[in-house]
């Protein structure tokens, strides 16, 4: 071997490693992820994932660790504006508008919802993500779920919730002002395309009147977490968006009266009073939920 073709050699070695190293880079980065998800529960205190996975069917979920989950990126904050906290907390997890990209969602899967054990749905989309940045909380006080505080109803908060490094409401509509989405009781998170899950509650019949808009924005916000229409939306209640809009349209009356004031009609109400919704608010909701009846006979 002359010393031209041993150094041919080497520049030649040398190029197939950074070929291959760059070639490697990108699934080296995927299998990292995609080893994070399991296709069974290893513990109880796994955390769920569905929604659309890269590389796995729709409508199958997959599993990730809670050790798994603490190995990711942590960001920690003194928090002492959540209401689930008496007093401040020292609180750390990770952001929850990275976990997507850390866990595999599909591209454009970047909404993330938050399932909790009684079927309630939180929802982030993009622009809850830009002004509140939200953190999936794996320790309060540096403890694991088992030694948090008890919710409001005496029962454990865990295994996973949702809080933020401090609140300061991004919007206000009509009487309606954005609210702080911190569930607790979270067992699973959807990776989802945000319009998509939105699309079964965008008004029908293509109203554009300001208050058909206004009640759509609440909606989403309040009703879409507890209730459903063609799939999307919480499961907390059996009442689908339909039945709502029929109640908005024949008996608007019960219907003001129901969202303002639920126990009043039902003293085992499940559902969230919205007492601060006055005349203008209210009937803007209804505006909103006639555009689904108008379309159905
Ligand atoms: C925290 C969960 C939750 C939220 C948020 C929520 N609801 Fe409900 N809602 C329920 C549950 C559960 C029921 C079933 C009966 C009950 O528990 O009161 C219900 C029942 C109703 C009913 C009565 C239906 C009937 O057939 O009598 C109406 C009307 C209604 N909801 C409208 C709304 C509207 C409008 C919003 C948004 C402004 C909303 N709900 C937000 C949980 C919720």
């Amino acid at each position: 071997m002359n010393r031209m073709t041993r150094k041919g050699w080497v520049v030649g070695a040398l190029a197939a490693l950074c070929v291959a190293a760059a070639l490697c880079r990108v699934p080296t980065v995927q299998a990292a992820r995609h080893t994070l998800l399991h296709k069974t529960r290893l513990h109880p205190d796994d955390l769920e994932i569905g929604g659309d996975l890269a590389g796995v069917q729709k409508g199958e979920t997959r599993f990730v660790t809670y050790a798994d989950l603490l190995a990711l990126p942590q960001e920690t904050y003194t928090v002492s504006t959540d209401t689930n906290f008496v007093g401040t907390v020292t609180i750390s997890g990770v952001a929850l508008e990275k976990l997507p990209a850390l866990l595999g969602a599909a591209p454009g899967a970047a909404m993330v919802i938050a399932v909790c054990d009684d079927s309630y749905n939180a929802h982030y989309p993009a622009e809850y993500f830009s002004a509140h940045h939200p953190v999936l909380v794996l320790r309060v006080n540096g403890l694991p779920p088992a030694q948090w505080p008890k919710g409001s109803d005496g029962s454990a908060m865990g295994p996973y919730m949702i809080s933020h490094p401090s609140f300061t409401p991004a919007f206000h509509v009509l009487a309606h002002t954005d609210e702080p989405q911190v569930p607790w009781g979270v067992l699973r998170l959807d990776f989802r395309n945000e319009l998509e899950v939105y699309a079964p509650i965008v008004p029908r019949n293509h109203v554009h009147a300001e208050a058909v808009h206004d009640g759509y924005a609440i909606a989403r916000q309040n009703c879409f977490r507890c209730h459903a229409s063609e799939g999307e939306g919480g499961t907390k209640s059996p009442v689908q968006w339909d039945d709502i809009a029929g109640k908005a349209v024949h008996a608007p009356g019960y219907f003001d009266a129901y969202v303002t004031a639920p126990k009043k009609i039902n003293p085992d109400t499940q559902m969230a009073a919205s007492p601060q919704y006055d005349v203008a608010t209210l009937a803007a909701l209804r505006a909103y939920f006639a555009t689904f009846k108008e379309t159905r006979p």
